[in-house]
């Protein structure tokens, strides 16, 4: 028994130095080696063809699934952005389409009806005492749609940066949401809170698409 494991474990050996001495010898395949060490053992993944001569075409993904284009335009400072106007139509779709980005983006803090006292919000004021302010505030009243609009993209104090996140058209929305009279920013809100999470975000992607 002990002769034979060894003539095996001999016989495995020799095996395996002669697979060595045959790859080392291997001058290489010259479509895939680039020659940059002197032993080939492996080929290198990142030199390797990834797509091999006779191989059938690779699948794409759906036409529109991955973009291209797209990104953000960075927002000017609030001083510079004082004039600026919303570059885009302020009818009753992009007001329902600001309500339903707020919904989403800005109630946790400023509260389901722009109102103040959001879940999030509440936590500002105990813990650093500032609260967002709420829509109808005089505060926020002061601003010009240009203000907003560059509070909105580059954050303010504690609020967050949406640029990154959100379309300027989105932005320009929330806007509208935040120009818009009381009663018409409540009926806005109200409409929306009636709806599920499910149908709010069909509805977004429904304005979304109809305004190109
Ligand atoms: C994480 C909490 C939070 C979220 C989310 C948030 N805000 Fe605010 N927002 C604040 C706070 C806090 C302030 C007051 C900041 C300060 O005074 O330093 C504020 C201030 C503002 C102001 C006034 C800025 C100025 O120039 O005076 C506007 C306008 C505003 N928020 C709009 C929005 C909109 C629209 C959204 C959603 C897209 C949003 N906020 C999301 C917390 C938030």
């Amino acid at each position: 028994m002990q002769r034979m494991w060894s003539r095996k474990g001999t016989l495995v050996a020799a095996f395996v130095l002669l697979a060595v001495t045959l790859a080392a010898c291997k001058p290489g395949d010259p479509a895939r080696s680039t020659g940059a060490y002197p032993i080939d053992i492996f080929q290198e993944m990142h030199y390797n063809q990834s797509y091999k001569a006779g191989e059938p075409p690779r699948l794409l993904p759906p036409e529109g699934s991955v973009p291209v284009s797209g990104g953000y335009i960075p927002a000017l400072s609030k001083a510079e952005s004082a004039d600026l106007t919303s570059p885009y139509a302020l009818d009753r779709q992009t007001l329902e389409r600001g309500a339903l980005l707020y919904r989403q983006n800005c109630s946790m803090c400023h509260g389901l009806t722009a109102a103040g006292g959001g879940t999030v919000g509440e936590k500002f004021e105990d813990y650093i005492g500032i609260s967002p302010p709420a829509f109808g505030s005089e505060r926020i009243g002061a601003l010009t749609p240009g203000e907003a609009y560059s509070s909105i993209s580059r954050g303010f104090g504690f609020m967050p940066r949406f640029e990154g996140l959100l379309s300027e058209e989105d932005r320009w929305a929330l806007v509208a949401l935040i120009e818009a009279t009381a009663a018409e920013r409540s009926a806005a809100l109200e409409a929306i809170n009636g709806l599920d999470e499910p149908e709010r975000t069909l509805r977004l992607l429904e304005l979304r698409d109809a305004s190109g």
